[in-house]
């Protein structure tokens, strides 16, 4: 793989086909109890273009009154998150080096046209953790720079079954999704992304 910045660790077809349509499923479960929800930006209101759920004791939300947070239910259900799924679990615990589990999986799902500005992951108590990502259905490119904004980046097409961890130097640095490649995989029934995001929130006592 051309030139990765340092700490940003990439496994190319991690899942296989099986393994990629049992995470579906698991995760078509998460949808069904916990709705995709749009999320709004901070101050502004803003839709963004990705629709979003989240699995584990806490979810990444964001609304117009009360910005970038993490919490233990849904914005609309008022529920409790569902479970991260066993198999989620076991891939966190086989590629992270953290030595704790998850506590949030974030589900972002991309119609084709979505797309997700650069961005730090910065809402997190605990950075020693890394951001596991792993993508299914359309390809996507991504962009990754270095933790400061406007610095250079590098971009690369994430396929379904792929894994990403962003670690160590790359664990702040700015990423985004620049386009959706519609048309690239069979494995959802109909054209978009999905991406799942594992992080670990607080800090283990
Ligand atoms: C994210 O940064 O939350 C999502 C990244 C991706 O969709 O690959
Ligand atoms: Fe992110």
């Amino acid at each position: 793989m051309q030139n990765l910045p340092d700490g940003t660790l990439y496994y190319p077809d991690f899942l296989d086909g099986p393994a990629q349509e049992l995470l579906l499923k698991s995760i078509r479960d998460v949808v069904s109890e916990a709705p995709l929800f749009v999320p709004r930006m901070p101050k502004t209101g803003k839709p963004m273009s990705v629709r979003m759920t989240n699995c584990g004791p806490l979810g990444w939300v964001t609304d117009k009154e009360n910005g970038y947070r993490y919490q233990a239910h849904h914005p609309q259900t008022g529920k409790v998150w569902p479970d991260i799924p066993k198999q989620l679990l076991d891939i966190w615990q086989e590629l992270s080096t953290y030595s704790h589990p998850p506590e949030a999986c974030l589900v972002n799902y991309y119609e084709v046209d979505a797309k997700m500005g650069l961005h730090q992951d910065r809402d997190e108590q605990e950075f020693d953790a890394p951001v596991l990502s792993i993508s299914l259905g359309d390809s996507a490119l991504f962009r990754i720079g270095s933790e400061n904004r406007g610095g250079k980046t590098t971009s690369f097409k994430l396929n379904s079954g792929d894994v990403m961890l962003l670690s160590g130097k790359s664990r702040l640095a700015f990423h985004g999704v620049s386009r959706i490649y519609p048309g690239t995989s069979m494995l959802l029934k109909q054209e978009g992304r999905i991406n799942l995001t594992l992080r670990r929130v607080t800090k283990a006592s």
